[in-house]
């Protein structure tokens, strides 16, 4: 069947004539969408700091509008080119260039090439693979970095910066599933009940990991740190690392620069990983998601997001820029 003249809707984002961004609610048609092996109808969607970016008109995310932002997608298979995919299956997209320059899960529909595609993993269902998401999924990647290197459960304080946020929430709740020690950092007064119910052991206000003065080293605190904001916070998490302690870093909310020396380096042996889920190889994916749907996916999967629909979104974006978002949220297009 030819769907090419079908409509569907989505979160349209255009530019103004004279200046500044604006988005609707509106209808597109398949043929509107990018060349690609593997037509999805899309069920669910998840709301990443990125999609904050791409839908307020940042360039560097996004070049072209109009644009359907959404970096991540979960659902049916309708058409596929390959045989790899076939209509019917159960699946994911997360990363690559979806929803930066390619079309993306804010809309019923989206074209992609196969190799951006995994199957729904073992024990999640289409929504829980979106309560991970982008964010979720890094979390899975951070937490295998410090598996990696040798970080076992017992290894006392594990600090996990913004906490409140997609990335930080879902690595506690993971973390706490595997028994580790995760002591949330966040700025959120209010986010106390929240963030004990997700599994973390103890909380700090961010103040107290944002040091402005010039020691080059402090006193150690943390055995490893999964930081998902940079910039001065996590020049603190390296100084306040114990001998030997791993850190990852994904995001750059509090800033992109590294006020820091290299001893926490060289005198305490600290570590540094870098983490990406947007280019990452599918070989290294795949290991992740099994993963996240099994051993590492928390009791409480349920309680790590809300739920709410494109019309809702203007509003989510809003707080997810300011740094308000508590938890994830899951975008239905049911
Ligand atoms: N490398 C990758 O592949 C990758 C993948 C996913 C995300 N990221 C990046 O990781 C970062 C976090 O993503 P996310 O989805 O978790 O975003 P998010 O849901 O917006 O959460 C960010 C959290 O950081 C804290 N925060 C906000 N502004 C801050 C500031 N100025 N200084 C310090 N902390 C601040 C807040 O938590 P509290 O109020 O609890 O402190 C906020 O909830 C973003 O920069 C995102 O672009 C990178």
């Amino acid at each position: 069947m030819n769907t090419d003249s079908k409509k569907f809707k989505a979160f349209l984002v255009s530019q103004k004539p004279y200046g500044g961004f604006q988005h609707e609610i509106t209808e597109r048609y398949i043929s509107d969408l990018p060349d690609g092996e593997v037509l999805i109808r899309v069920h669910y969607s998840s709301l990443n700091y990125k999609d904050g970016l791409s839908s307020t008109g940042n360039k560097a995310v996004t070049h072209n509008y109009p644009h359907i932002p959404g970096i991540d997608a979960a659902g049916i298979v309708a058409s596929s080119t390959t045989e790899e995919w076939k209509a019917g299956d159960q699946v994911v997209v997360t990363g690559f260039d979806l929803g930066m320059n390619t079309s993306g899960g804010f809309g019923e529909y989206i074209r992609v090439p196969a190799k951006w595609v995994v199957k729904l993993p073992q024990g999640l269902t289409l929504k829980h693979s979106m309560i991970y998401g982008t964010a979720g999924f890094t979390a899975g990647l951070s937490v295998a970095a410090l598996i990696h290197e040798n970080i076992r459960p017992d290894a006392g304080p594990i600090a996990v910066t913004g906490a409140t946020g997609g990335v930080g929430s879902v690595t506690i709740a993971i973390l706490s599933k595997l028994g580790y020690e995760a002591i949330a950092v966040s700025s959120k007064e209010s986010a106390q009940a929240f963030l004990r119910k997700i599994g973390a052991a103890s909380i700090i206000p961010r103040n107290e990991v944002e040091d402005a003065g010039a020691k080059i080293l402090l006193t150690p605190r943390f055995s490893a740190a999964v930081d998902t904001v940079g910039g001065r916070v996590l020049a603190t998490i390296i100084k306040s690392l114990k001998y030997g302690g791993t850190v990852t870093t994904c995001g750059m909310v509090n800033g992109g620069d590294l006020p820091l020396t290299v001893f926490p380096f060289i005198l305490r042996g600290v570590k540094l990983i870098g983490i990406d889920s947007v280019e990452l190889p599918m070989e290294y994916r795949l290991p992740v998601w099994e993963k996240l749907g099994t051993e590492w996916r928390p009791d409480n999967i349920d309680s790590l997001a809300h739920e709410i629909s494109l019309e809702e979104l203007p509003d989510a974006i809003g707080k997810i820029l300011h740094g308000e978002m508590e938890g994830r949220a899951v975008v239905s297009l049911l």
